[in-house]
């Protein structure tokens, strides 16, 4: 029988929404999450592709990587790279995006500053993990939450219809650009606490329950 290759879809760092030519709205995510799990599922034999905002980070060997800045670009993104078998959601996308992006440098000129009109972004996971035709086989999120961290993480897993989330308690910043983690994984069915260890140690320990869901030949 021909083997055939599992595929995964990785979405890894932050996202950049533009205000002006120099500006931009971001947020703290390294990638070193996302990018250590895209590492993980190579290893363990799946055709990946990494989709990643702006990082520090060099890019992953073995895996298709795309570069994206905005979370419109990330979504489209992600759509033309469907279907795969598995979808693991580690970007920390930006929630809101300037209205307008102002084409010249915002000056200050002695008058107050700017207001900043936002709206909101589109929901990559949910947009994914909703999709008719061609949702994958296992949809897997993260949750960053600073208060009521698995019930809040829950109430998401079910609000964008993953199947797993990964709660991560970021209280204090906690979580980001370290190498370490402390997370939990939380199914339809049971919640296990991975205490702290390193990001690459929850990324080899999340591709083997993924493996056995979707199995590799
Ligand atoms: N996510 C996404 N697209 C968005 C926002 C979030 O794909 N526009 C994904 C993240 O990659 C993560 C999950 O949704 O897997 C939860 O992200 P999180 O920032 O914890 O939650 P939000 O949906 O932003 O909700 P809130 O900020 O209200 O907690």
């Amino acid at each position: 029988m021909k083997k055939t290759t599992p595929t995964a879809l990785v979405t890894s760092g932050p996202t950049y929404e533009p205000i002006d030519p120099v500006r931009f709205l971001g947020n703290r995510s390294s990638g070193k999450q996302g990018h250590a799990i895209a590492a993980a599922l190579r290893d363990a034999g799946f055709a990946v592709t990494l989709m990643s905002g702006p990082t520090a980070l060099a890019d992953v060997t073995g895996v298709k990587m795309v570069h994206v800045t905005t979370a419109k670009e990330m979504l489209e993104a992600c759509k033309a790279v469907l279907p795969v078998d598995v979808a693991v959601f580690a970007a920390a996308v930006a929630d809101w995006r300037p209205k307008r992006v102002q084409s010249h440098k915002i000056k200050k000129n002695g008058s107050a500053p700017p207001v900043i009109e936002l709206v909101e972004n589109p929901d990559i996971l949910k947009t994914v993990a909703t999709h008719k035709t061609l949702r994958p086989r296992l949809v897997i999120g993260f949750a960053a939450e600073t208060k009521e961290v698995i019930a809040n993480a829950n109430a998401k897993r079910e609000a964008k219809g993953c199947d797993w989330i990964i709660a991560n308690d970021v209280s204090g910043g906690q979580g980001f650009d370290a190498d370490t983690n402390s997370v939990t994984l939380i199914t339809d069915r049971h919640t296990e606490i991975w205490k702290e260890q390193t990001k690459q140690a929850i990324a080899e320990k999340l591709v083997k329950k993924i493996i056995g869901v979707v199995g590799v030949e």
